[in-house]
């Protein structure tokens, strides 16, 4: 039987690249974005269809699960919507900050808990949240998004516990740097002029190495083994700067991969 997936923030980069997959490998795609007039062309594909849906508003979530499991069976949910707040944090305004919070923490939680009992009612399920590896390593002047991420990966595993009696699965995909809308949209517009040097520095850090970079399309690929690969694995890291780093992460241990990290960003 065919299988469906529901997706947030598919408007652009890895969430519309894994819409693009899925629809291609015969899969059924409900596709979520706030702006549906936004849609460029998957409207248009097999088995797609196009839902409003801001996550960061609790009653519109609650209205559209219920809209969609009363029409369909759901096998896989993709949290994937989100955005990078960046900069020092006393630059950042508690507006921000929540803003941050509702989108990429609350906005998971949120649509989790909405889709727990229709999964639980079917005896299967999949969950599958995108974090980053700003969700495994603390970076400079991404604190809120760091956080925002970190607790995707707790609640996810903690979930797990939680779901796994109901045959319910829970992942997650945490990818590296990928070309997409991201850079352009959440740019440090809230820099201080004493952090240049370190915000230079950690630029140089993450971008250096350019052939390292994904691609949304090669996410998506990630996001489909992921979902169809049968393991009992709660984390996958996704893309090759993303798995050198978390190579190097569980070589060297938490503190000696920030010592290490620390010496190339002030040295
Ligand atoms: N690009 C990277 O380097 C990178 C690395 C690691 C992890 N990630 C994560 O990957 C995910 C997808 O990002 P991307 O790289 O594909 O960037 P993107 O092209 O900017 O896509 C982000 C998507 O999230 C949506 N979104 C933002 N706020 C939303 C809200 N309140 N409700 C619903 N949708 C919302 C955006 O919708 P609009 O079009 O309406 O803004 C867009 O569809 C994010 O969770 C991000 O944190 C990205």
């Amino acid at each position: 039987m065919k299988k469906t997936i529901f997706i947030t923030g598919a408007s652009s980069g890895i969430g519309k690249a894994t819409a693009k997959l899925f629809s291609s490998k015969g899969w059924s795609v409900i596709a979520t974005m706030r702006t549906p007039e936004k849609d460029s062309g998957l409207r248009q594909l097999n088995n797609v269809e196009v839902v409003a849906l801001d996550v960061s508003n609790a009653g519109q979530i609650e209205n559209v699960v219920k809209a969609v499991t009363e029409k369909h069976k759901i096998d896989v949910v993709f949290n994937n919507a989100g955005y990078g707040l960046s900069g020092p944090i006393e630059t950042l305004s508690d507006e921000r900050i929540i803003n941050q919070l509702n989108t990429n923490l609350l906005g998971v939680i949120r649509v989790t808990r909405a889709f727990v009992p229709h999964f639980k009612k079917q005896n299967s399920g999949l969950f599958i949240n995108t974090t980053s590896m700003a969700g495994i390593v603390g970076f400079p002047f991404d604190s809120i998004y760091n956080a925002s991420k970190w607790a995707v990966e707790g609640f996810t595993e903690s979930l797990y516990y939680e779901l796994h009696p109901y045959n319910i699965q829970v992942k997650t995909i945490a990818p590296g740097v990928v070309y997409t809308d991201f850079g352009l949209k959440n740019l440090d517009k809230s820099q201080l002029p004493e952090y240049e040097k370190l915000s230079k520095k950690f630029i140089e850090y993450m971008m250096g190495d350019m052939s390292k970079v994904s691609t949304p399309e090669l996410i998506a690929e990630s996001v489909f083994n992921t979902v169809t690969d049968g393991k009992d694995q709660i984390r996958y890291v996704a893309g090759v700067d993303a798995n050198e780093m978390y190579a190097e992460r569980l070589e060297k241990g938490k503190e000696g991969f920030r010592q290490n990290l620390s010496r190339i960003l002030f040295e």
